[in-house]
């Protein structure tokens, strides 16, 4: 009989013979950028998560990185919103006017990264253009890029384009290095599925479609290899680091674009997956520190380098992993 039980009879050996450990520093927090000053906005479909004015950042940032968080994402939330979401390359925009600050307040202590897309600021809600009820390419990643720069000017340590329009990478690559930002890397959302997950995110930003949905972009949950196509794509274009979102219904995914890139992979444990488990940590139903260790413990062990996670803070100061 093989005693398999031999290397689990006490912390110390199974500490010893682990496969994984959460790599702390690979998490990244992101936050929600309102114009103003002293505004804070909780968010009802995301207990623990709030909007905040630029003021209110720096001090939730600042108190993260007490706790050991040296990176965050950030997502603008604009007062006006048009048809060709001109607000998102406003270079007085509250995401940039938010890059700066941190930037100046903390320097190379905390990595920005900025979320580049359009939903938040058109006012149909899809992440481009639109014409005749079609999402519109080749004019969409035209803004798209525009906006990276924006975010570049601003100081942003890495631009994370969510839009998923086909060249973006390329075209935001391009832009940057025209304009001499050679050394901001681009974190690609790859693969980045069609989900009923991104419910309470919509909410948060205010970016669900108001027509129609984003199936003519993101990819169908159906297709497995089709992501495999899109990571190969997103690299041959210029993309420094890859994403899988969401995480927990992807699993699969994560597992495979882990093992055929060779460039870092990032995981987006998206609002949806955060609101499931805050929902059933509040009423009771599970515990919320062991469900919430276990969760990352795999995103890891299925091979990602980083992830995005609204967990990340509460994570960190209760010491949960
Ligand atoms: C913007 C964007 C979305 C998310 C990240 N960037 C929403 C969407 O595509 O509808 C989702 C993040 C989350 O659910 O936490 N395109």
């Amino acid at each position: 009989m093989e005693r398999m039980r031999n290397l689990r009879k006490s912390s110390t050996i199974r500490d010893l013979v682990a496969e994984t450990n959460i790599k702390r520093e690979g998490l990244i927090m992101p936050h929600f950028v309102l114009e103003g000053e002293g505004r804070r906005e909780e968010i009802s479909s995301m207990p623990g998560i709030s909007r905040v004015s630029q003021d209110n950042l720096l001090r939730d940032v600042e108190s993260d990185m007490t706790a050991g968080i040296k990176s965050v994402i950030l997502f603008g939330i604009p007062q006006r919103k048009d048809a060709s979401g001109t607000e998102a390359w406003n270079s007085q925009g509250a995401l940039q006017q938010a890059v700066k600050s941190l930037k100046k307040s903390f320097g190379d202590e905390l990595l920005v990264i900025t979320d580049v897309c359009l939903c938040e600021y058109t006012d149909h809600g899809h992440c481009g253009l639109v014409e005749d009820g079609k999402i519109l390419n080749d004019p969409s990643i035209d803004l798209l890029a525009k906006t990276a720069l924006s975010h570049a000017r601003a100081g942003a340590d890495m631009v994370a384009p969510s839009d998923m329009m086909d060249g973006r990478v390329r075209a935001i690559r391009d832009l940057l290095d025209e304009e001499s930002f050679f050394d901001v890397p681009i974190m690609s959302y790859s693969a980045k599925y069609c989900s009923a997950f991104y419910g309470p995110f919509r909410d948060a930003a205010g970016s669900a479609p108001q027509f129609g949905d984003r199936k003519t972009y993101q990819m169908d949950p159906r297709n497995g290899q089709e992501a495999e196509r899109a990571i190969i794509n997103n690299i041959e274009q210029g993309a420094d680091i890859v994403m899988v979102k969401p995480a927990l219904s992807y699993m699969d995914i994560i597992k495979t674009i882990s093992q055929i890139s060779t460039l870092p992979l990032c995981v987006y444990n998206v609002s949806g997956e955060y609101s499931m488990v805050k929902s059933a940590a509040m009423q009771g139903f599970i515990d919320e520190g062991r469900i919430v260790n276990e969760i990352l413990t795999s995103f890891f062990r299925a091979g990602a380098d980083m992830v995005i996670s609204y967990h990340a803070r509460e994570a960190m100061k209760n010491k949960w992993i």
